[in-house]
């Protein structure tokens, strides 16, 4: 590729802001090296003993001295402090608009899945200036998902989903890499990111065979899977209705409420046991062991297209359901 570069090219829009603070504590960093080394080598000769019986005066507090060294370092660590605060909530807040992507790491490759069904392996394809979201999960071990020309580095953990998002800044192809030791073939999981003008992008997306959308496969599971003989459109099922319920709060039996979101879908999908929605028996089994996490965010895709639209409308309050099914709406929260 290029010639030896010091940094990685920026090609996000994360990539100026984490690198403008890269260059600050460089800066202090450089400044109080030279600082001290400089001072010490003058005080060294400057104040070096000059007779064998010579005896230092007696010194008294410099009160000014004392408050200065206390009050600039701590002013200097504020400001890394909030700086770093504020870009860290930038990078682990996805925008509302961002398109949702799925990956999967496992020993010893990253597959990745859009949501128009498009999959991937160690190759990624998204547009410019488009924000785009991850979730990530893992199939055995901890791994690393870290693009360095977008400055985004997060771990995926296995049992759990973690996210990342990032709008790309220039058309091209950037390294992609697993940056967390996951076994004798760490170092060969990386792949490609190709960042391509959203005309393109949709050309990409559009040509090549694909079984269905992510939802659409997520709907075939969910049938062969016999879920839908208890989660019915209806109030006739034995589990709780799922249209409309992504983005909403969940009344629980036993108190408290969860956001139905898609940690709670692959949760209950494993774990159903582990948050019964209010007024539902503990009745449905687990299918721990029986779907793939590659099957579970399909699954997670289809009762997401059931609505409502993430970022659409009032998602937090969760007061307003999807207007058809309007009778399961008010003060009956066994039907959420
Ligand atoms: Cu996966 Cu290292």
């Amino acid at each position: 590729m290029d010639r030896f570069q010091l940094f990685p090219v920026q090609a996000s829009t994360l990539a100026p802001e984490v690198d403008h603070l890269l260059y600050f504590l460089l800066a202090v960093a450089v400044f109080f090296t030279l600082l001290i080394f400089g001072a010490i080598f003058y005080f060294a000769i400057r104040y070096r003993r000059r007779s064998e019986n010579e005896l230092p005066h007696v010194q008294h507090t410099g009160y000014t001295l004392e408050i200065l060294w206390s009050v600039i370092p701590f002013g200097l660590t504020m400001v890394m402090f909030t700086w770093g605060a504020s870009i860290y909530f930038t990078a682990s807040k996805p925008p509302n608009n961002a398109i949702q992507i799925y990956a999967v790491g496992k020993q010893w490759m990253w597959k990745l899945e859009h949501a128009e069904g498009q999959r991937e392996i160690n190759e990624l394809h998204i547009p410019i200036g488009t924000p785009v979201r991850l979730t990530m999960a893992s199939e055995d071990v901890i791994h690393s998902f870290f693009v360095p020309a977008f400055r985004t580095k997060q771990d995926v953990v296995p049992g759990r989903y973690s996210t990342t998002w990032f709008t790309a800044t220039k058309p091209g192809k950037y390294h992609l890499f697993c940056a967390e030791y996951c076994g004798t073939n760490h170092s060969g999981m990386g792949g490609w990111v190709y960042v391509m003008e959203p005309m393109d992008y949709q050309n990409w997306l559009s040509g090549g065979a694909v079984e269905g959308s992510m939802a659409e496969s997520g709907k075939k599971l969910f049938e062969q899977l016999a879920c839908n003989n208890c989660h019915k459109d209806d109030n006739s099922g034995r589990g709780p209705i799922l249209v409309g319920l992504f983005g909403k709060q969940v009344q629980l039996a036993g108190g408290g409420s969860v956001k139905a979101d898609e940690a709670y879908f692959r949760e209950s999908i494993l774990q159903p046991q582990a948050k019964i929605v209010y007024g539902f028996e503990p009745v449905m089994p687990t299918f721990q062991g029986l779907v793939t996490e590659e099957q579970l965010v399909q699954l997670v895709e289809y009762v997401k297209s059931l609505g409502p639209k993430p970022g659409t409308g009032p998602v937090d309050n969760g007061q307003k359901p999807v207007p058809e099914k309007s009778s399961t709406a008010g003060s009956t929260p066994a039907n959420r």
